[in-house]
């Protein structure tokens, strides 16, 4: 097994932080934890990215907890959660009069974040007239709420965060490269899970005995084996779809949960795993990729047909007995495995929204 530092920010930092974060040994965290230390105190704008689910909010409030702001609030704008027409008002604000139905006069979450942090969620959802907005605030600190005749100014340190390609939306003339510029003055890349593989082990430890103490389970290590499974899996969800996998574990106890679970997901198998650091079997790699396909067309078959593996041998036109030996080299659950697992997953749904209320 590998050691994994599952390290507190209280004990990174010196801080005493809201939450507790798995960086593990993988190059890809330390260089954020490292450069997260010293970007926290400097107000300097940050610009977050990585793939959704890699723990871009998390590490947004972090930087606010390290921050010397941090007793001042944070206040975070969804920016695709607010419809375009409100999302002007939301964050500069308005004034009387200023549209129909302004009755009185209202502060946006600019001004609400006033001595703390701002932190902008999705920043290329901002249409262009609020990307220039943005600038100026980011320039003087100077904004205008909707209707009103004067600036206001403000303090806030602004973190914004993305999952797409900020270069390639410039490119296509929806983001202003001025505006980029500015934000990004220091840019976190969150690693994608895959990239970080050997951080999965530290954080399943981490959601087991998070979960277990939430919903005062007693759900145990996980095997060598499931292990083994999680580290070979592509994790399109990252952190997010793991911690969801575990919280399912930990509620209904076994560990045919976690494998019944991925074996129905997609695989990778379009990008199968290359190393560039030694010789590539192009007659292995294909054979997998094959492989890969094989057991995809026949996972696709059997959920047409409900499972049931009489009519997906005649679908595929093998025999019935063909078909019952490539669904056990696929991995792929037998059909009473699978009724199991529906049963399950509706169990798990109703205890652990029961569950979850209790405990929350
Ligand atoms: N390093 C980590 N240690 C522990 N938990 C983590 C870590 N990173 C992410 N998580 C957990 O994973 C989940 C997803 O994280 P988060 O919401 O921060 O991702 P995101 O990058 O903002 O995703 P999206 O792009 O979809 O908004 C959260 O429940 C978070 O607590
Ligand atoms: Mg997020």
């Amino acid at each position: 097994m590998t050691t994994l530092s599952v390290t507190s920010l209280a004990q990174s930092l010196g801080e005493i932080p809201p939450d507790n974060i798995v960086f593990g040994h993988s190059e890809a965290m330390q260089a954020v934890r490292s450069r997260l230390s010293r970007v926290a105190a400097a107000n300097v704008p940050v610009l977050i990215t990585g793939e959704s689910g890699t723990g871009k909010d998390i590490i947004a409030r972090l930087i606010h907890t390290l921050s010397p702001w941090k007793s001042g609030p944070y206040v975070k704008v969804n920016c695709p959660a607010i419809p375009g027409t409100l999302l002007e008002s939301e964050l500069f604000g308005y004034e009387r009069g200023a549209f129909t139905g302004a009755v009185g006069s209202k502060p946006g979450r600019v001004e609400l974040a006033h001595r703390g942090t701002l932190f902008l969620d999705e920043i290329s959802e901002l249409d262009m007239s609020l990307q220039s907005k943005l600038l100026q605030l980011l320039q003087d600190g100077q904004f205008c709420r909707i209707g009103a005749q004067e600036d206001k100014r403000v303090e806030v340190r602004v973190v914004c965060a993305t999952n797409r390609q900020l270069e390639a939306e410039i490119e296509s003339g929806t983001f202003r490269q001025d505006l980029y510029y500015r934000i990004n003055v220091v840019n976190l890349r969150m690693p994608s899970l895959r990239e970080r593989r050997g951080d999965i082990e530290g954080l399943c430890h981490y959601f087991l005995d998070y979960y277990n103490r939430k919903f005062n389970c007693r759900a145990r290590p996980l095997s060598n084996e499931v292990l083994a499974v999680l580290q070979k899996y592509h994790w399109p969800g990252n952190i997010r779809e793991l911690e969801n996998l575990i919280k399912r574990y930990v509620i209904l106890g076994h560990e045919e949960v976690i494998t019944n679970d991925l074996v129905t997901r997609e695989p990778d198998f379009i990008t199968p795993e290359i190393s560039l650091d030694g010789p590539i079997s192009l007659k292995k790699l294909t054979r997998q990729c094959v492989r890969e396909l094989e057991r995809k067309v026949i996972l696709k078959v059997l959920q047409h047909h409900h499972w049931n593996r009489k009519q997906a041998a005649r679908t595929l036109g093998i025999s019935y007995r063909a078909l019952l030996y490539k669904i056990r080299d696929a991995g792929l659950p037998s059909n009473r495995a699978l009724r199991e697992q529906q049963a399950e997953r509706t169990a798990a749904e109703q205890g652990g929204a029961n569950r979850g209320a209790a405990a929350d």
